[in-house]
């Protein structure tokens, strides 16, 4: 049996929106409302209730740390108005973490922001990240004698680029200068961010927090090795995997690393063009692979190899997410153990790797795509929030149990 060190964190992870349902003071909540976006969260799996009843199954399935995003909006409903019935809400959440054995990871900003934020220029404008600043020193003020681990902002390129440069997540704009710029003012809002928890955590006397980012990687891989897709990988490697790490790390604010990993892109690039470069996939089924219901590769040894890349940064990486949405549970399965397997062989080569939280405890509603990609360990019928664990759910808690593979 491959074991994994011991004290290993084994979780799941999921984000507010996604779940809680009813979150009507954000900025996604708005767009569905104007039907910017096809499918409306709604209601989502009525986490915000059932979130005791969703901490039972992972205590089930033998979890020992859960990821969740706090929604700002929900503290903060309008400007400079903070709700102490929601700080109250997610005090109770990781107490009940707490008292099931869970270690709470807790994510501060995951894709959605206060409609109030939103309307007043959002990340597009660098002097408006006061009040994100604000409600971290709130929250974690509040809740830091519970929580030991943080993630500032989770995928800041992914929400830079589906926000502001693809136009498919609100506001919805098509702009690069507002990409650059929004992308620019989450990393400088994470060093601040970074900094305002260490300052707490001294304040209050507690032992030293650990704070990252849940960075989005992929694995840029060519399929005709010449000189063009070369370029193209490195380009992309750079900007989209490593830019953002490296620029936080710069200011030395980054505890841990902490990985979100899917998938591949396969490089293929016709033209010179600088969108091609950034962008172009093959399109020529070069090496087909399993693919998830979204038509994702799955590429489990991309895993391995990003580990190995992030070694030179000297720090201990924790998979934040990892995940398939799928109608086949056995091919779910799959790609946990396989996922799992290529995490030992990084491990064997002596990177520290703190544990492996999957994406998601629940089935959920995945953004612009509504709620058909399954991703849950746990599927959720929507008619009536029932809950059903997966045998891959049950198949990942013995190697949980064993601590091994
Ligand atoms: C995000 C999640 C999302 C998942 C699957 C990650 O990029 O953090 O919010 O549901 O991927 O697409």
């Amino acid at each position: 049996m491959k074991k994994f060190p011991q004290g290993f964190f084994w979780g799941a992870s999921t984000a507010a929106h996604q779940v809680e349902g009813a979150n009507v003071h954000n900025d996604w909540w708005q767009a569905e409302e104007r039907r910017c976006v096809k499918v409306a969260s709604g209601a989502a799996c009525k986490h915000y209730e059932l979130y005791a009843q969703d901490f039972d199954l992972a205590k089930q399935l033998n979890h020992n740390c859960h990821r969740f995003s706090i929604e700002w909006s929900r503290i903060e409903p309008q400007e400079g108005n903070f709700s102490l019935e929601a700080i109250q809400h997610y005090r109770q959440v990781i107490a009940d973490l707490k008292s099931k054995g869970l270690e709470p990871v807790v994510t501060l900003h995951h894709f959605t922001n206060p409609a109030w934020f939103s309307q007043k220029g959002g990340w597009t404008k660098f002097n408006l990240n006061k009040y994100f600043l604000r409600f971290v020193e709130r929250i974690v003020g509040e809740l830091a004698q519970d929580v030991r681990f943080w993630v500032t902002i989770n995928e800041p390129l992914v929400y830079s680029s589906h926000a502001y440069f693809l136009g498919v997540w609100p506001p919805q704009e098509r702009s690069l200068l507002k990409t650059v710029k929004v992308t620019l003012n989450l990393a400088e809002t994470h060093i601040k961010a970074y900094r305002i928890i260490h300052r707490i955590y001294r304040q209050q006397a507690l032992s030293r927090p650990m704070v990252s980012i849940a960075a989005n990687l992929q694995a840029f891989e060519i399929c005709r090795a010449n000189f063009r897709n070369k370029l193209a990988a490195y380009l992309r490697n750079k900007l989209y995997n490593f830019y953002f790490i490296e620029k936080v790390l710069r200011k030395k604010t980054l505890d841990y690393i902490g990985v979100n990993y899917y998938s591949r892109n396969l490089v293929d690039v016709k033209s010179w063009k600088l969108a091609d470069l950034l962008a172009q996939t093959c399109q020529d089924n070069h090496f087909p692979l399993p693919k998830n219901s979204l038509g994702w590769d799955i590429y489990p040894q991309g895993l391995y190899k990003l580990l190995l890349r992030l070694k030179r940064y000297g720090l201990a990486v924790l998979i934040t997410e990892n995940g398939i949405c799928t109608d086949n549970d056995d091919l779910r399965w799959d790609y946990i153990r396989q996922h799992l397997e290529q995490l030992h062989r990084a491990l064997a080569e002596g990177i520290e790797i703190w544990g492996y939280i999957y994406w998601s405890l629940i089935d959920n509603f995945e953004w612009d795509k509504g709620f058909t990609p399954c991703f849950g360990l746990v599927g959720v019928d929507y008619r009536n929030f029932k809950r059903t664990v997966r045998e891959s759910a049950v198949k990942l808690a013995a190697v949980i149990k064993n601590n091994g593979i």
